[in-house]
Formats: C-alpha cells, sequence, structure tokens
C-alpha cells in the first residue's frame, strides 16, 4: 500500500451563530474519513475554518454593540469547543478574517482579472436609504404578489411558492430598517465563469464525482453560465478589493480560499510546503466535503477560480444530504433544533458519531435522526453488542489466568472470518459507505456473541478441568474484540482509547491483524453507559427553551417595529403627490360575508354611473346590515388587485388601528355618489 496525501475540508460555518446538529452531520462525516485514512498509515490533513464575512455577521455584531472582530472571536471560540467536545480532529481550524486569506484572495482575484475573467458592470439593486446599505433578497419583505401574503422574502413566498424579484414585491420593506427600499445603481465585479464551461464539463466528467452530483452541475452547464458577481459594495465586513475602493469581496469569494489560508497557516506551524498541496502539478489529493446547499460554490466557481488563477482544483467534493430529526425539518418550536452544545450537556458524543455512522452512505440524501431508533441503536449495538463481548469475557481471563491471554487461539476460523472482512470494510469507509462498514461490524460482533454463548465459559469456568476452555474462549472474544474495535475506531476513537488502555495495545489497521497471545490485559471498567428516554426528552425540553429564549426579544421587536410603523406619519408631499388620488363618495348598494375569508366583507358601491366590487377588512368591526344604504369614500384610481375570492376594485377609508376598532368614513349629508374628494 502506497501512502496517500491526502487534504481533507468540511465546509467552513459561519461565525454568526452557534452549531447545531446538521453542522455536525458533515463534521463527523469528514472527520470520520479523515480518521480512516490516517488509520490506514496515510498523510492526511483534515483543515476547517469559520467563514467570518459578511453583510449577517455585520449586522449581528451591531446589534450586539460590538464589532465584527469580537463578533467573530466569540463564536469561533464556542465553535471550536463544540468540535472538540465532538471529538472533531481537526490538524488546523482557522478563520476566513486571517492574513492569509486575504493575501490569497487578493492574488487570486489579481490573476483572474490579468486573465480577462472580471469584468465590471453597473446594476441597479434595492437600497435601503436609512441604513444606506444594498439589500440581497432575504433582507426584503413584503406582499407577495401572487397570492398577496404578507411578510415575505425578497425572492419567493412561502404561502404559494411563488418566485419573483424583490422589486415585485407589494409594499417591500427592508427588513433591517423597515424603510421602503429605493432602487440604486452601483458598479459591480463579475467573474466570468460562461468562458470556463469547457473546463468546468471536463472537470465535471472526473470519475470520483457522485453521478447525482455531476448530473445537477451537467444540468446548469447545459443552461449556460451567467457571469457571477463577485463584488458587495460599503459598508460591509469583508476584505476590501485591491484597486477598489469601496468595494469588497463578496463572503462567498473568499470562503473557499480560506481551505488555502487555513492550509498555509498550518503549513507554517509544521514546516510543510504550501505548493506541495496546491501548485498545479501537486500530487496530492484534496476533497471538500460539503452539503447539499453549496454545490453550485464548489462544483462551479470555486475550480473555475483556481483554474483561472493557476492553481490545482479539487480531486472530488463529497456530497451530503440534509439533517432531519424525528422525519422532519429541525424545528425550535418542537425543540428538535438541537444546538450542539444543547446535546453535549446530555449525552456523549459517540453515541451521535456511532449513529450518524449507521445512517450515512455515498449518496446525497438527506439523514433523519430519529431519536427512538438513535436510543435502540446505541444501546442494542454499542453497549450491549460491542462493549458486551469485552464485559462478558474479560473476567474469565482474569479469574482463571491472572489476566493474560491464552498462548494460541481456540478458533482460528472465525478469527480468519473477522480479520478476513478487513479490506471490505476499507472499502466502505474509502467509499462514505459508513452504514455498510457498520453493518458488516455488527453482523461480526453477533458472530462473535454467538460463539461466546454456544461455548458457554461460564459453566466451564466453574470447573478446574475445564477452566482452561473459559480462557480460551475468552481470549478469542477479547482478540476479536480488539479487530472489531480497530475497525470502528475512526467511528468512536474515545471508546477506542478505552479498549487500548483495556487491551494493553494499540489498534492499528495499516497492516496484518496479528493475535494478542500471551498478553497481559487490564481489568474490564465500564465503557459506555446506556442512553434513555428521560435523556432524550430532557434534551429536546431544553432545545425548545433555548429557541423560546433566543426569540422573546426578537419578537418583542417585530411588534414594536410594526406599530411604530403604524403610528408613524409619512413624510411630506407635494399637492401633486395627493392629487394623484382619485377619491370618490360611494353608496354601499350591498354587503356580505366572504366564505373562506373572516376578516372581509364584500362590498358592492355605488359610483355614480359604475358600481365597484371592493373586498375590505373591517368584518369584525361591522354587521353588513349596518352598512348597506351608507355612503362612504372609496379610493378609485387603486390599481385593481386579484384576490382569492375575486377582484378588489379600490379601497374604502377608514380609520382605526384594526380588529373591532375600525370606523369607516361618512360625508356630511347631501354628498352624492361618484362626486370627487378633493
Ligand atoms: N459558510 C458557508 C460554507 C463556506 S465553505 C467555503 C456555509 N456555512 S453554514 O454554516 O451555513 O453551513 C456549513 C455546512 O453545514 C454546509 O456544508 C451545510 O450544507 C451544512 N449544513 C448546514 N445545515 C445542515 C443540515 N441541517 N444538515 C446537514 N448539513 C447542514 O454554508
Ligand atoms: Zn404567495
Amino acid at each position: 500500500m502506497s501512502k496517500r496525501q491526502i487534504l481533507v475540508t468540511s465546509a467552513l460555518p459561519y461565525a454568526n451563530g452557534p452549531l447545531h446538529l446538521g453542522h455536525l452531520l458533515e463534521t463527523i462525516q469528514t472527520d470520520i474519513w479523515v480518521r480512516f485514512q490516517k488509520l490506514r498509515g496515510h498523510d492526511c490533513t483534515y483543515l476547517c475554518a469559520d467563514d467570518a464575512h459578511g453583510t449577517a455577521i455585520m449586522l449581528t455584531a451591531e446589534k450586539l454593540g460590538i464589532t465584527p472582530e469580537e463578533q467573530i472571536k466569540r463564536v469561533q471560540a464556542d465553535h471550536q469547543k463544540d468540535f472538540d467536545g465532538f471529538l472533531i480532529g481537526f490538524d488546523n481550524y482557522y478563520s476566513t478574517h486571517s492574513p492569509e486569506c486575504e493575501h490569497y484572495a487578493a492574488e487570486i482575484y489579481q490573476r483572474l482579472d490579468a486573465n480577462g475573467h472580471i469584468e465590471k458592470r453597473e446594476i441597479t439593486q434595492l437600497f435601503d436609504p436609512e441604513k444606506n446599505l444594498f439589500l440581497a433578497d432575504r433582507y426584503i419583505k413584503g406582499i407577495c404578489p401572487k397570492c398577496k401574503t404578507d411578510d415575505q422574502y425578497g425572492d419567493n413566498c412561502e404561502a404559494c411558492g411563488a418566485t419573483y424579484t424583490p422589486a415585485d414585491l407589494i409594499n417591500p420593506r427592508s427588513v433591517i430598517s423597515g424603510a421602503t427600499p429605493i432602487e440604486k445603481a452601483s458598479t459591480h465585479y463579475f467573474f466570468k465563469l460562461g468562458e470556463f464551461t469547457d473546463f468546468l464539463k471536463e472537470w465535471t466528467r472526473s470519475d470520483s464525482l457522485q453521478p447525482q452530483i455531476a448530473n445537477k452541475l451537467g444540468e446548469w452547464l447545459e443552461a449556460g453560465l451567467q457571469s457571477w458577481d463577485i463584488s458587495r459594495d460599503a459598508p460591509y465586513f469583508g476584505f476590501e478589493i485591491p484597486g477598489a475602493p469601496g468595494k469588497y469581496f463578496y463572503v462567498w469569494l473568499d470562503a473557499p480560499i480560506g481551505y488555502m489560508a487555513s492550509c498555509a497557516n498550518w503549513c507554517e506551524k509544521n514546516g510543510r510546503d504550501f505548493n506541495e498541496f496546491w501548485a498545479k502539478d501537486s500530487k496530492a489529493e484534496l476533497y471538500h466535503f460539503i452539503g447539499k446547499d453549496i454545490i453550485n460554490f464548489h462544483g462551479l466557481f470555486w475550480p473555475a477560480m483556481l483554474e483561472s488563477a493557476g492553481f490545482r482544483t479539487p480531486s472530488s467534493v463529497y456530497v451530503h444530504g440534509f439533517l432531519t430529526v424525528n422525519g422532519k425539518k429541525m424545528s425550535k418550536s418542537r425543540g428538535t433544533f438541537i444546538k450542539a452544545s444543547t446535546y453535549l450537556k446530555h449525552f456523549q458524543p459517540e453515541y451521535l458519531r456511532y449513529y450518524f455512522a449507521a445512517k450515512l452512505s455515498g449518496g446525497v440524501d438527506d439523514i433523519d435522526l430519529s431519536l427512538d431508533d438513535f436510543i435502540q441503536r446505541v444501546n442494542a449495538d454499542l453497549v450491549g453488542k460491542l462493549v458486551n463481548i469485552a464485559s462478558r469475557s474479560a473476567k474469565f481471563i482474569h479469574k482463571g489466568n491472572d489476566g493474560k491471554l491464552s498462548s494460541e487461539l481456540h478458533n482460528p476460523e472465525l478469527w480468519q472470518r473477522v480479520i478476513g472482512k478487513s479490506d471490505e470494510i476499507a472499502g466502505f469507509f474509502e467509499q462514505r459507505e459508513y452504514s455498510r462498514a457498520v453493518r458488516e461490524i455488527m453482523a461480526l460482533a453477533d458472530a462473535v456473541n454467538e460463539y461466546f454463548d454456544a461455548e458457554e465459559p461460564w459453566k466451564t469456568a466453574k470447573n478446574e478441568d475445564t477452566e482452561h476452555l473459559a480462557v480460551a474462549v475468552s481470549s478469542q472474544c477479547i482478540n476479536l474484540f480488539n479487530v472489531l474495535m480497530t475497525y470502528l475506531k475512526p467511528v468512536v476513537p474515545a471508546l477506542a482509547e478505552q479498549a487500548e488502555t483495556f487491551l494493553n495495545t494499540e489498534l492499528h489497521w495499516d497492516g496484518e491483524f496479528a493475535p494478542l497471545l500471551d498478553h497481559k490485559i487490564e481489568k474490564f471498567k465500564a465503557m459506555m453507559t446506556r442512553v434513555d428516554n428521560d435523556t432524550v426528552d430532557k434534551m429536546l425540553a431544553e432545545s425548545k427553551e433555548e429557541a423560546a429564549a433566543a426569540q422573546a426579544p426578537a419578537k418583542a421587536k417585530k411588534k414594536a417595529d410594526k406599530k411604530a410603523a403604524k403610528n408613524e406619519p409619512p413624510a411630506e408631499i407635494e399637492f401633486d403627490d395627493f392629487a394623484k388620488v382619485d377619491l370618490r363618495i360611494a353608496e354601499i348598494a350591498n354587503a356580505e360575508y366572504v366564505e373562506g375569508a373572516d376578516k372581509l366583507l364584500k362590498l358592492t358601491l355605488n359610483v355614480g354611473d359604475e358600481t365597484r366590487q371592493v373586498f375590505s377588512g373591517i368584518r369584525d368591526a361591522y354587521e353588513p346590515e349596518q352598512l348597506i344604504g351608507k355612503l362612504t369614500i372609496l379610493v378609485a384610481n387603486l390599481k385593481p388587485r386579484k384576490m382569492r375570492f375575486g377582484v378588489s376594485e379600490g379601497m374604502v377609508l377608514a380609520a382605526g388601528p384594526g380588529g373591532k376598532d375600525i370606523y369607516l368614513l361618512e360625508p356630511h349629508e347631501g354628498a352624492k355618489p361618484g362626486m370627487q374628494v378633493k
């Protein structure tokens, strides 16, 4: 077996909040792979960092009244603590807000520019005039242009699923300040991705991409690649673009460069050569483990950037699906949005590492953490099968042979069978088919337990003449435990360490397995306790409380903002602006309930020589009979609005905060339907 040189990364978590179990699905998947490679004797290095830039982080810091630098420092400390807690063995954990990252971002950008792969163009975007900030789609909310549901984001409606651009929203507002956004032009820098179509088609054909990913990338390539907007205007927390004052690199430009930065920092600390990994002719393998939501960045933009800048490209990207809990998207109100730190307060990390391994495959399907199944698997497999082998065997060796294993194997066939699975199991780890590896290992554990049961050492141990049999069978089982723990070492490294102490040996998987003969072992100490339902319930309850506590201030603020927005008088206008509104006296010829709408009344209005139908949100304040025959005022030139129940052709005027407190305007006697109000 020749020694491979491998660089591995997990996606860089945003320095904008705590890690949750979804993040851990990724780092655990990666960590198992890395530990496996190291165990097999390869030169494998695992790098990660916090992704520290962008508007979101800037705004969070502002809200907390701290600098972005302070914010990213705090979050990074939390992230590292959580990762440690889950035994994630990074060789280096760094930050994109680092001199190395700034250096390589500038260098790569300058090379792209020198190669003619950067273009400048003026674009118009929505802008928050109060915050003086361009607004990304998720910072704009308003009424869905299609179904008229309020409080929808700038790019799609959660109520009806419509997609649109922020400019299509009715009554758009900035989520940050509440201000009505204006359109504003600005020069942006673009990376001409389209020029890399042929290169990317070639790169995408690499055998090591998962077929689903190759297909997805293929679809995007067929559809044609647009230039990629890589600049953002100040104020922005990030790196300023060289030679472009006031323009910053978009967070996703320098995010993957963070992989390089972490590597450069690690090389510096360990006397290694950066070029060995990143030069065009590098012999090292490079793998990025990522979630399915960031395929375009890693499968298109990143390889194209590296290609243009003259660096090596990734050997592959390994994509996983999303974590669900109890069959559903993680939810704060159900308590299934579980933070890494919350889990660790209640459970050992290896329960989850084992559970994820038992579910993970090389595919991109979502992975469900079913909490009942979690309890069941940990108890049945880890405690009941694997650790059980050691705990039930050890005592016979101490009692019958002073803690020394027999001088030969009692059942060489069973030994052969277990070590004979080595290549197959290693193959599963290599292919990230961890669930298949775990299934094999547990099937072997079953076989070992069956052998122990059939030999009944608890009986033979009772008799001096047969006690040697109990020792021989138990020694055999301890030897098999040694091999099985070695297979599982990448998944449960701390348990493996306990096993090493118990076995008085190190678990190696980089050559042939040899049985431990005439070898002294330690007394067995409990290695792992069972998981119970109560603890799961406690964890869920705590997650729920944490989520509620975190949301309380945000909710209160939203309410206050809405109130303030309602009471604040609009800005001064010109008479001409007022004159644009066509107000008319209208007679309410009919009023009726609307089926399926508990806030609306349907009004039929007589406006002189014309009848209008208007849906009005006054049902809580009026019975239809009270209104029929009354006069009121209609905004007659309001653009008709299509609603679920029909078209609303205008709006009647009323005062009051809403609900029961609504008062329709009524003219003095003498006014006639159709008269203009001026
Ligand atoms: N900062 C970017 C990545 C930059 S990489 C150069 C980012 N950060 S993230 O914090 O949102 O996500 C980090 C990783 O966690 C991503 O690979 C993402 O797919 C993964 N996951 C986030 N939520 C997840 C689940 N619920 N389930 C599985 N993985 C999830 O994206
Ligand atoms: Zn909608």
